[in-house]
């Protein structure tokens, strides 16, 4: 009995000293601390994001304030136990002035706690969920939410003929967002929700959802899947005949991710979608993000590249601002940051921590100009969309 809450004790104390010893070394190298899914379901997302940390540090250096900046890079997985666990670690051993990464929803949460107890900043890079902003003081979000983006495809169906819609999400959280926002815009805008179907978020089936979906018959299907789902989503989609079924299929660009789209192949092709990021957006900030991260690596850059990159831009000049220093000075120069990212123009909500940005209705398009490749071709834009999920 005693073992279980002394433990907690302790390991809130260990915190506590950690935090207020952390920066008495201000001469030693200023850490990072990078938690991502480098193995596992969520792989991809760590792939990006750690490609996208090393761009950004092969190209502004590694030295902040006359100090060197040094990125501990740790796999949890994305299993939530095992972040936490690392986080502690890197708190305590470490001594790291932040941490950042959070691939999956549920990673993010379990260690909003820490980030608390031991007033470290915590940097949500990927995950995506409306709330996690409000799980910690300390937390700030460089990705995205789902309910910003997914107004934006709800309002589209409705204005271009689409009357019934079924819903398709991943049974957690930011999956509830997708399904709660689009619901409530679609059904605002006069459109009807006739199911809202889930599939689990670790090995989904798509076959019986499908099914249902054939049964349902709606105009269109609106889908949020997390990244690494989509090309599976896709090939079952084709593989029941839904392509050719009259359903039209609409999504969040989460769906047709811009690490996958190629592996789609044409069944992607005229999927409108809604997202804060494509590899094709037309801006010169862009071109060259795209063109280092492409010659850096044998892949494109995705939305959650652009999430790590822009984590490590607001983190450096946090940095820069404290001269190195950590705990709430960092916190509080990572807030109301504004600048351009290759998504856009963004800015850091001072009063929500969480990330204001464009968001772009896309379609899928093979594009000559840029070697015949699947890209989210953006032909409309919501200016400065901030996360509806917090206008209450
Ligand atoms: C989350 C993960 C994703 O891969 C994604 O595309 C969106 C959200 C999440 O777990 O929050």
């Amino acid at each position: 009995m005693i073992t279980k809450r002394h433990a907690l004790k302790l390991a809130v104390a260990l915190l506590t000293s950690a935090a207020a010893s952390a920066y008495a070394a201000d001469t030693g190298p200023i850490k990072i601390g990078l938690i991502l899914p480098m193995t596992g379901q969520s792989a991809s997302t760590g792939r990006q994001i750690d490609a996208a940390v090393k761009l950004w540090m092969a190209q502004n250096g590694n030295k902040v304030a006359g100090r060197t900046v040094e990125v501990i890079l740790k796999d949890d997985g994305a299993v939530p136990d095992a972040t936490k666990r690392i986080a502690q670690e890197m708190i305590v051993n470490d001594k790291v002035a932040v941490i950042a990464g959070f691939g999956i929803t549920p990673t993010a949460l379990a260690t909003a706690p820490l980030a608390t107890q031991s007033k470290t900043p915590l940097v949500v890079m990927a995950a995506a969920t409306s709330s996690i902003t409000q799980a910690s003081p300390y937390i700030v979000r460089t990705s995205f939410t789902l309910p910003q983006v997914t107004v934006a495809i709800a309002d589209w169906a409705a204005k271009n003929k689409i009357k019934k819609a079924v819903t398709l999400v991943a049974d957690y959280g930011p999956g509830f967002d997708a399904e709660k926002f689009f619901d409530s815009q679609f059904r605002l805008d006069g459109g009807q929700v006739l199911d809202k179907l889930r599939t689990p978020l670790r090995a989904p089936d798509f076959a019986p959802v499908l099914q249902k979906v054939i049964d349902v018959k709606p105009d269109a299907l609106f889908v949020f899947l997390p990244s690494g789902q989509g090309a599976a989503f896709m090939k079952q989609f084709a593989e029941r005949g839904l392509d050719k079924s009259g359903i039209r299929l609409i999504a969040t660009g989460d769906v047709t991710d811009d690490d996958q789209l190629a592996e789609m192949g044409d069944v992607a092709i005229g999927v409108v979608n809604s997202h804060h990021y494509s590899a094709a957006h037309p801006s010169a900030t862009n071109k060259k993000f795209v063109a280092a991260f492409e010659a850096a690596n044998k892949f494109r850059p995705n939305f959650m590249a652009v999430g790590g990159y822009d984590g490590m831009r607001v983190i450096y000049k946090a940095l820069e601002a404290t001269k190195g220093a950590g705990g709430e000075a960092l916190l509080n120069a990572m807030k109301g940051q504004v600048f351009e990212s290759p998504r856009g123009p963004v800015l850091i909500d001072a009063q929500t921590r969480d990330i204001v940005q464009d968001v772009y209705i896309r379609k899928v398009e093979r594009v000559p100009a840029m070697n015949n490749g699947l890209y989210n071709v953006e032909f409309d834009v919501i200016k400065a969309v901030k996360d509806p999920g917090k206008q209450k």
